[in-house]
């Protein structure tokens, strides 16, 4: 085993997936999030030459403890998964909890991202984990559907500016993936058509083949989902806006 990969959001959904699949790949895993019985599971699982950090991103002193291990040790790969969501209507949740959005999908983001390139080698590979809605401002997921914008468009920057130097940057745009994402984040009630969904795994066998690849700065996986980004495109802002919100 002598490639080394760090995981934010590794204790549960498509970070879990993505660490366990990993590891059977060869990687050494160092998994990250804030639940520690998720994170002993998942060791117990890959094995003993595996390991975790306890970090609640969200704050200044979790997101130095991936800082230190980045400074620390050299990894071939380093994924940030973490995010979370507000659902409802923007007046409707309180400014703190929109804060938070921002703050564990871009903020944390763009800290991480800078400590891993900054040490990052020819051949390694920073995965930014987007979502289609970046494509597709989402009514009800105003502040999350911005942030992905945010995530997809600085991991295209940043795909420019480091294949220069060998080093591969991807922002990861899955769709529905049947995760307990809405659940955790105070929705039950975002599911989708079966057609529209992809399992983990799926998305994870996508991300793993375009990172062999690494061709593309935007991996959209599966589709369904490569379909309904590009028409979106295509489409005015006003159209999709209005689709999304239910009204197009
Ligand atoms: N599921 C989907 O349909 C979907 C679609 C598009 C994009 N995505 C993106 O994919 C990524 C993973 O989503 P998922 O579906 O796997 O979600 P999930 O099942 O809710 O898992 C989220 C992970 O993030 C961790 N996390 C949450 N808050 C954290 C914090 N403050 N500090 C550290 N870790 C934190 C959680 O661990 P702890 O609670 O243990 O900290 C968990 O491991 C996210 O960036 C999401 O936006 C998901």
């Amino acid at each position: 085993m002598n490639k080394k990969a760090l995981v934010t959001g590794a204790s549960e959904g498509i970070g879990y997936v993505l660490a366990k699949r990993l590891a059977n790949d060869g990687y050494a895993i160092t998994a990250v999030a804030r639940n520690e019985s998720h994170l002993q599971r998942l060791v117990s699982e890959i094995g003993p030459e595996h390991s975790y950090l306890v970090a609640d991103l969200l704050t200044e002193a979790g997101q130095n403890v991936v800082i230190k291990a980045v400074a620390d040790k050299h990894f071939d790969l380093f994924v940030n998964n973490a995010g979370i969501a507000a659902l409802g209507k923007f007046t409707e949740i309180s400014v703190e909890r929109h804060v938070n959005v921002l703050r564990l999908n871009c903020e944390a983001v763009v800290r991480l991202a800078h400590a891993y390139l900054k040490s990052a080698k020819d051949g390694d590979a920073l995965i930014n984990v987007s979502s289609a809605l970046a494509f597709m401002p989402m009514p009800a997921l105003g502040v999350y559907s911005a942030t992905k914008a945010f995530v997809t468009s600085f991991s295209e920057s940043l795909w420019y500016e480091q294949r220069q130097r060998g080093v591969y940057v991807m922002g990861l745009c899955p769709g529905m993936t049947s995760t307990n994402f809405g659940k955790n984040n105070g929705a039950n009630d975002l599911a989708a058509p079966s057609f529209m969904t992809q399992t983990p795994e799926e998305l994870v066998e996508n991300a793993l083949c375009a990172l062999k690849a690494r061709k593309k700065p935007t991996v959209i996986s599966g589709l369904v989902n490569k379909i309904f980004t590009f028409v979106a495109r295509l489409r005015t802002r006003k159209g999709v806006v209005a689709t999304m919100g239910g009204r197009g």
